[in-house]
């Protein structure tokens, strides 16, 4: 039955999110009791389903997201401090929960089997139920492709973070030029170009990302295919890109970047920000990182890929070396030189 249920907690988890009790217990100095938080709640919970509330909580303590002090009190966990927004002041992956558990995103997963035995052609599950790919899918739902944007530039604001100020600092130093290739709406450039500002930080992505965003930031917009086209630069960012797409696509952007940067004595090299699976020996990363890899397969044509695998599309796409540097829970950078 655990087995079973576990779905039970990433909803528990995901109502948390919604209802804002991190932010909740945050506002309440960290130590916040049952009939407390209900009142704090930024969305208002009718009084009758205190019960309920404490039932929610009590999953929530148990799976570690929040804990419970000896007086009862609800209190926050380093899992639940990644939830508290504090009014947008504080860098957090509340989007990211969000978008992981919506409608759109679950929904392909209570047909997986359907698609293991389907010979429909489609190469997803969540093709095969929503009829377009995760792509078509943002262009029909303004709303969904809005929380993707979020989630995933609040997730950049969050993992730039480890990457410039922590262990993958020395990646960055002595690069001029950067494009980072599939950048959203620049969370990633903005940060590069905060932390280094001569380097010239341009951003390519689909244009019905681009299209909105204002000019004359401290990085240039550019909107293209990556398949066809990549402006060239002295260094390329690719961050969570490549798991979207399958070895064969994997290969052709790989071939784009190498045609866009120059040789590596001139100091041209592809910094990829990924999950490297099996690059923990700690048990809980690498299960998330299989998870992770089977919930790509289902949502997109990608998977997240060990070294090995990371090597041979390295290999086949041009490039000579590369390097992985363990930065921040389940990603790592990588660099790769030509
Ligand atoms: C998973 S998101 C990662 C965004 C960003 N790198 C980050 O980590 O925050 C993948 C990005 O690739 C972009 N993308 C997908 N297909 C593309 C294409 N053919 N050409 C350019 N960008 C594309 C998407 O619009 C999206 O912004």
């Amino acid at each position: 039955m655990d087995h079973t249920l576990s779905f039970v907690r990433s909803m528990a988890l995901g109502c948390a999110v919604k209802l804002g009790v991190a932010d909740a217990i945050h506002r309440g100095g960290g130590h916040v009791f049952l009939h407390d938080l209900i009142a704090a709640l930024p969305n208002p919970v009718t009084a009758s389903k205190l019960p309920h509330l404490g039932r929610l909580m009590r999953v929530l303590t148990t799976s570690g997201v929040f804990a419970q002090a000896d007086d009862g009190a609800y209190c926050l966990t380093p899992v639940s401090s990644l939830l508290v927004s504090d009014g947008g002041k504080r860098k957090n992956q509340t989007q990211l929960v969000r978008l992981h558990l919506s409608p759109l995103v679950v929904s392909p997963f209570t047909n997986m089997a359907e698609w293991f035995t389907s010979d429909d052609g489609e190469d997803t599950a969540f093709k095969m139920t929503h009829g377009a790919d995760f792509w078509g899918v943002c262009e029909r739902h303004a709303e969904f492709s809005k929380l993707f944007n979020e989630a995933l530039a609040s997730d950049s604001q969050f993992i730039m973070d480890a990457a410039i100020h922590g262990a993958g600092r020395q990646v960055f130093e002595g690069i001029k030029s950067l494009v980072d290739v599939g950048g959203g709406t620049g969370e990633a450039a903005k940060a590069v170009a905060r932390a280094f500002p001569h380097i010239k930080c341009i951003v390519l992505d689909r244009p019905q990302v681009i299209d909105g965003i204002p000019a004359g930031g401290p990085v240039e917009f550019v909107g293209g295919d990556f398949m066809d086209f990549i402006p060239q630069a002295n260094a390329l960012l690719l961050k969570f890109v490549l798991h979207d797409w399958n070895d064969k696509d994997c290969v052709r952007i790989l071939r784009r970047c190498r045609e866009a940067i120059p040789p590596r004595q001139a100091g041209g090299k592809v910094i990829i920000i990924e999950i490297v699976v099996g690059s923990s020996s700690e048990a809980i990363y690498h299960a998330t990182q299989q998870l992770y890899d089977l919930h790509m397969s289902m949502v997109t044509p990608g998977m997240e890929r060990d070294e090995k695998e990371w090597c041979k599309l390295f290999m086949e796409s041009g490039f000579t070396k590369y390097k992985i540097n363990p930065l921040l829970g389940l990603r790592s950078i990588i660099e790769v030189f030509p």
